[in-house]
């Protein structure tokens, strides 16, 4: 089936190979001649670090990266996730990381897949990060990531939403309503609800596939500003399936594998938390399943027109089952949108990231574009 190919590429599936890990940097001459000669002292973006030589399940609630209670001026965000990683330590506490810092906690701390992981943290950084500090905020904007480049440039971290957050999460409510960055106790009340109609108890890819359309459903009768397009239509179904991959123990196998309980979905929706002695999984592992989430009920990529119940299908922002449109929009839309006129290491730093993001994503039969030419 096509878009279990499809799938696997956008979440890579795949293993990665190792010779794929610098893939840019060869042509990175030219554009080091010309740094030194303009910003001497702003270092190149550093290459995605390489994944781990071990990728087996292992204890990550360990002594090293003990839990702690947020302090003042800490970030959280939208991603359960990255919010867990960084009351761990496994990112900078504060919220404040580098996309490099990103990959590298995401794949030691849950598992993460590389090209997922790549994927997630340089689209991130691209849409809301500080190209030329090389810094991202997992939550809302901050002067941590540095002085701002030029409006349009937002530099707002990853909960801003429209860019990469959106509608229709498990366990945020929609922008339209309010704080769509926290924990939402009626909805994870509707995440238990579900899990114990279609899966005994457990959130599994059957619940996730109920779910996804129930909160899609919700917001397209409720929200007249909905909307789930392009990359937000592929988040929608791949975090559906991170949930079941990456938050069950790495050590549960057979029938329990992709089989999350309550207490410990709480633990990391809510109180950004391991569950006690917590293993990450067995293999690195991003949005596997999330075929089997949308085909329970494809909804395709659209939005509601300024009222509620007015969803209109949109395909011209690409999505789960599209990864090339959604590539191309990015690279010649979204981004130039936000960038139009850069120069200097901003600009530099926009072709280098613009390449890790098409070396990670790699879209089948998609040329690579270059919107502030090559070097
Ligand atoms: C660099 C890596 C990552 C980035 C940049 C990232 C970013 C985000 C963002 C911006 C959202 C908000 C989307 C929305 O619901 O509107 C999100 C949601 C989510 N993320 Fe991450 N994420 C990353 C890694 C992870 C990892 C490792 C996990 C582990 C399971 C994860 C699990 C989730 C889940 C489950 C949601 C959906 C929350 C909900 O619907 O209530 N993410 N992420
Ligand atoms: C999810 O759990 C339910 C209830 O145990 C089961 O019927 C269903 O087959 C499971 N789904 C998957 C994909 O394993």
């Amino acid at each position: 089936m096509a878009l279990k190919n499809l799938s696997i590429v956008l979440f890579a599936l795949v293993a990665v190979s190792q010779t794929n890990a610098f893939p840019q940097y060869g042509s990175l001459g030219g554009l080091k001649a010309r740094q030194e000669v303009d910003e001497p002292s702003s270092p190149l973006p550093p290459p995605p670090p390489a994944p781990p030589s071990f990728t087996g399940a292992k204890l990550v609630d360990d002594e090293d990266h003990p839990w702690m209670p947020l302090q003042s001026g800490d970030i959280r965000g939208p991603c359960p996730g990255l919010n867990t990683l960084a009351s761990h330590g496994y990112l900078p506490r504060n919220g404040v990381a580098s996309p490099s810092d990103m990959i590298k906690a995401v794949q030691e701390g849950f598992n993460m897949e590389t090209q997922a992981a790549r994927v997630a943290a340089y689209s991130a950084h691209l849409l809301e990060g500080n190209l030329v500090t090389d810094l991202l905020s997992i939550g809302g904007k901050t002067s941590l990531t540095g002085p701002d480049p030029p409006a349009p440039a937002t530099v707002a971290g990853i909960s801003n939403h429209g860019s990469f957050e959106g509608d229709a999460s498990m366990t945020r409510i929609d922008a339209f309503f309010g704080d769509h960055t926290v924990f939402n106790q009626p909805l994870f009340d509707q995440f238990v609800d579900f899990s114990n109609r279609f899966g005994n108890g457990f959130y599994n890819y059957t619940v996730g596939g109920e779910l996804r359309f129930h909160r899609i459903q919700q917001s397209i009768e409720t929200n007249p500003q909905f909307s789930i397009r392009g990359f937000r239509h592929l988040t929608a179904y791949g975090e559906a399936a991170f949930v079941a991959n990456i938050f069950v123990d790495g050590r549960k196998t057979g029938a329990d594998a992709h089989h999350l309980d309550m207490d410990s979905a709480l633990s990391f929706f809510r109180d950004m938390r391991f569950p006690q002695g917590f293993f990450r999984p067995s293999s690195p592992t991003a949005g596997e399943g999330a075929d089997i989430i949308f085909a329970a009920h494809p909804t395709q990529p659209g939005s509601n027109n300024g009222a509620v119940n007015s969803f209109v299908v949109d395909t011209s922002m690409g999505g789960l089952t599209d990864p090339c449109t959604f590539y191309v929009q990015f690279v010649s839309t979204t981004i130039p949108a936000l960038y139009p006129n850069p120069t200097g290491v901003l600009r530099r730093n926009l072709i280098i990231n613009l390449g890790f993001l098409y070396d990670a994503l790699s879209p089948p039969n998609c040329p690579q574009l270059f919107p502030y030419g090559q070097n």
